[in-house]
């Protein structure tokens, strides 16, 4: 059992907490999606309560090791301060004398602080021991409650839990034992359902759920490589050539396990990826000149029908490109179907974007667990050990 927030005497402590505040930004950089910023809330008010000085620390963006002006944390300082109805501090840097300055006013009436960009020096992807223990001088005691970044073995997650005190913050205890129990004592039957565009990233987890699921939906861009494998047409649909073979090799090994995958039986076509163009409904192959953008009614009555009696659910990756409203119907129908599960079975959603559209379709309190994890929750379902949970002190 790693230490949590709990475990700590917090009292006139200076605790460093890692938060995944990695969050959309419109042009006019205002944050567009700040559900990343409210989970960590509990954890922020639970230190503050317990009468801690908070200093938080974030990434935001790619910025590859250099400051960018428009990946600058500071319209999540701005959202978290209107969140929590209180002055929250916005350093100029993450480390350094002038951070040090700055973090001095929280000796005055100000009790939050967020550093800046962690990834404006290349040394925080690099798990630099340098600029960790730099971090690390910044606090007493080290919380880890960014979820979402915990797959990454980077400075602030990994390489910092060398220099103080650690453990886990709420949202990350949440999270582990949301998506621990789905996959470790999941009720029967466990129903996995994959879309999204990203096969290549997300084919490892298909491999991982055969051993625990017993059935996998898949609808999405993700379906078209199998449908490929199994010769089926596909028109001009987004497919990944290179993982042909790996999607055979998923389908040969569901078959020996008895593990049914069932993909889309029909299809909602177009000639052009565009909001405004002419629909038609194909299936099961798609004629040259066509792209798949949604799965077809017949398939959502076929994912209906299989959801109906499954006491877990894993979805990650919308049925279609769902920010085109008219291409959003398959991925709003597994959501109310999901929804109508509330009570009788566990629903876990991961994913950014298959979030966004939970949410959007404002279903999300229907769902037992939306992880706040992209790729975190993947390679956790997945059954890899993060980085940034295996490093917290034991209890
Ligand atoms: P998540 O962020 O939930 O892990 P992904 O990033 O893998 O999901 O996939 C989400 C993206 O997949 C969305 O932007 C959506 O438009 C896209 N997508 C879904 N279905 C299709 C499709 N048939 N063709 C192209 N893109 C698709
Ligand atoms: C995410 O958005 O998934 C996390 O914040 C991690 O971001 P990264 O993929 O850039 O490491
Ligand atoms: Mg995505």
């Amino acid at each position: 059992m790693k230490k949590t927030i709990r475990d700590f005497d917090l009292k006139n402590k200076r605790v460093l907490i890692r938060v995944d505040f990695n969050v959309p930004l419109d042009k006019s950089l205002k944050v567009t999606d700040d559900n990343r910023i409210r989970a960590s809330l509990p954890t922020i008010q639970y230190a503050l309560d317990k009468g801690a000085k908070v200093i938080l620390m974030s990434h935001l963006g790619r910025p590859d090791g250099k400051p960018v002006s428009s990946m600058s944390l500071s319209p999540a300082a701005g959202r978290l301060s209107e969140l929590l109805g209180e002055r929250v501090l916005q350093c100029s840097d993450a480390v350094g004398t002038r951070v040090k300055e700055e973090l001095g006013q929280l000796n005055g009436g100000v009790r939050v602080a967020l550093l800046e960009n962690l990834r404006f020096t290349a040394d925080e992807e690099k798990n630099d021991a340098t600029f960790a223990k730099q971090l690390a001088e910044n606090g007493e005691i080290y919380i880890n409650d960014a979820f979402g970044s915990s797959h990454r073995a980077h400075a602030s997650i990994e390489a910092i839990t060398k220099y103080l005190p650690s453990g886990a913050g709420f949202l990350l205890e949440k999270e582990i034992q949301y998506l621990g129990e789905a996959m470790q004592n999941p009720k029967k039957p466990f129903v996995a359902i994959l879309g999204g565009s990203k096969v290549s990233d997300k084919i490892g987890v298909v491999d991982n759920l055969i051993d625990k699921v017993d059935k996998i939906l898949i609808g999405g861009a993700m379906a078209y490589t199998f449908l490929k494998v199994q010769g089926v047409e596909i028109g001009g649909s987004k497919y990944e050539k290179d993982k042909t073979d790996l999607a055979r090799a998923i389908l040969d090994k569901a078959k020996a396990k008895g593990v049914e995958i069932l993909l889309p039986v029909d299809h909602l076509v177009v000639q052009k990826v565009e909001e405004s163009a002419a629909t038609r409904i194909e299936g099961p192959g798609i004629p040259q000149g066509w792209f798949g953008v949604d799965i077809g009614p017949k398939t959502v009555e076929l994912f209906k029908r299989t959801l109906d009696t499954a006491k877990t659910v894993v979805w990650n990756g919308p049925m279609g490109i769902f920010e085109m409203k008219p291409f959003a119907t398959g991925s709003r129908e597994v959501t109310a179907k999901l929804a109508e599960l509330a009570g009788r079975a566990t629903t876990v959603i991961g994913g950014g974007d298959t979030a966004a559209c939970v949410i959007g379709f404002g279903l999300d309190g229907k769902m037992s667990h939306i992880s706040t994890g992209g790729g975190a929750s993947l390679e956790y379902l997945e059954g890899r050990v993060l980085p940034g949970i295996a490093a917290l002190q034991e209890k």
